[in-house]
C-alpha cells in the first residue's frame, strides 16, 4: 500500500472514531448543519435544546485559535428541525490543513446531513454595499491557491472530479431572497473571493478582486463549499459585509472592527436562518 493510500484508511478510521463519538449524544439525523463565523456564535442561542459537545472532548477534531470563535459542536432544533452547529470554523490560515479545515464538513455529512448553510464575514469590494450588509453567495472564485480535494480522491465521498456549476442550492438561495423581501431586510447577492489571509487585503488586492468579478472577499467557506459538493450536499451561505475595500480605500481593518459590524447584522441574520430552515419543505 503505498503512503498516499494508508494515510487515506487513516483518515476514513478517524472519520468513523469521530462519527461514532458524536452518535453517542446526536442519536438522530440532524436536517440542517450550519457554520457560524467570525462573531457569529450568537445565532447558537437560537437553538433549542441544546446539547453542547466542546471540540476539545471529540476524537480527532481540530481546534480552534481565534477569538470570536469558541469551538464548540451543538445540537439542538430551530424551527422545530434537527440541527448541528458549528461555532467555531476551521481557517487555513492557522496552519490546518485542508483535510483539517473541511473535517466538520465531511463528519456531518457521514452523520447525514444534507444541507448545510455557511456564515462568514468578509470584506465588501462591490461599491454598493454597506458595512453591516448581507450578501448571500451566489458563486465564488477560489483564490486560495489551495483545494481540500487534492489528493488520492476520497471516492467514499465522491467522484474524482467534480461538478461545481451550481456551487450554491438555487432553491436555498430563491427561499432566502424570499425571506429577505418578505422581512423587509436588503439583501444583496454576489461572488465570494476566497484568499488565504491571515493578512487583509491591500487596496490594491481589493481592486484586483473587484476587477475580476468579485463582491465580497474573505478567508474561509470556499474549501468547505467544494468539500460539500464533493459529497453532493445542498449549500447556501451567507457573508456579513463587515468593512469596505477598493483601491482607493485605505482606511484600516481590524477584527474588532469586524466582529462589531457582524453583530449589528446578526438580528437580520438570524431572522432568515430561522425562516429558512422552518421552510425546508418548500425547498425539499
Ligand atoms: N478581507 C478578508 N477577510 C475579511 C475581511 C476583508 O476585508 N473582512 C472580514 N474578513
Amino acid at each position: 500500500m503505498s503512503d498516499q493510500l494508508r494515510e487515506l484508511e487513516k483518515y476514513y478510521e478517524h472519520i468513523d472514531e469521530t462519527v461514532d463519538y458524536i452518535r453517542k449524544t446526536v442519536r438522530e439525523i440532524p436536517e440542517f448543519g450550519i457554520v457560524l463565523g467570525s462573531g457569529l456564535g450568537k445565532l447558537a442561542c437560537e437553538i433549542n435544546n441544546p446539547i453542547t459537545i466542546s471540540y476539545d472532548k471529540i476524537p480527532n477534531f481540530p481546534q480552534t485559535t481565534i477569538e470570536g470563535h469558541s469551538g464548540k459542536l451543538i445540537f439542538g432544533e430551530i424551527e422545530g428541525k434537527k440541527v448541528l452547529t458549528l461555532s467555531g470554523r476551521f481557517h487555513y490560515y492557522e496552519g490546518h490543513n485542508m483535510s483539517k479545515v473541511v473535517y466538520p464538513i465531511r463528519i456531518f455529512r457521514k452523520l447525514g446531513i444534507k444541507k448545510l448553510i455557511l456564515s462568514n464575514a468578509s470584506g465588501g469590494v462591490n461599491p454598493n454595499f454597506k458595512v453591516g450588509d448581507i450578501m448571500l453567495i451566489r458563486d465564488h472564485i477560489n483564490m486560495m491557491m489551495q483545494n481540500p480535494l487534492i489528493g488520492p480522491n476520497i471516492d467514499k465521498h465522491g467522484p474524482r472530479f467534480v461538478d461545481m456549476h451550481e456551487p450554491y442550492d438555487l432553491e436555498m438561495l430563491e427561499k432566502a431572497e424570499e425571506i429577505a423581501r418578505e422581512q423587509n431586510i436588503i439583501i444583496h447577492k454576489g461572488v465570494y473571493v476566497a484568499l488565504q489571509g491571515p493578512t487583509f487585503e491591500t487596496p490594491a488586492e481589493y481592486g484586483m478582486i473587484r476587477y475580476i468579478g468579485g463582491d465580497a472577499v474573505g478567508m474561509s467557506t470556499v474549501p468547505e463549499v467544494i468539500a460539500a459538493k464533493h459529497m453532493d450536499m445542498r449549500v447556501l451561505a451567507l457573508s456579513i459585509i463587515t468593512d469596505l475595500g477598493g483601491p482607493d480605500i485605505s482606511s484600516a481593518v481590524s477584527h474588532k472592527e469586524v466582529l462589531e459590524a457582524v453583530d449589528k447584522a446578526m438580528p437580520q441574520v438570524i431572522l432568515i436562518v430561522k425562516e429558512l430552515i422552518k421552510l425546508t419543505d418548500d425547498y425539499n
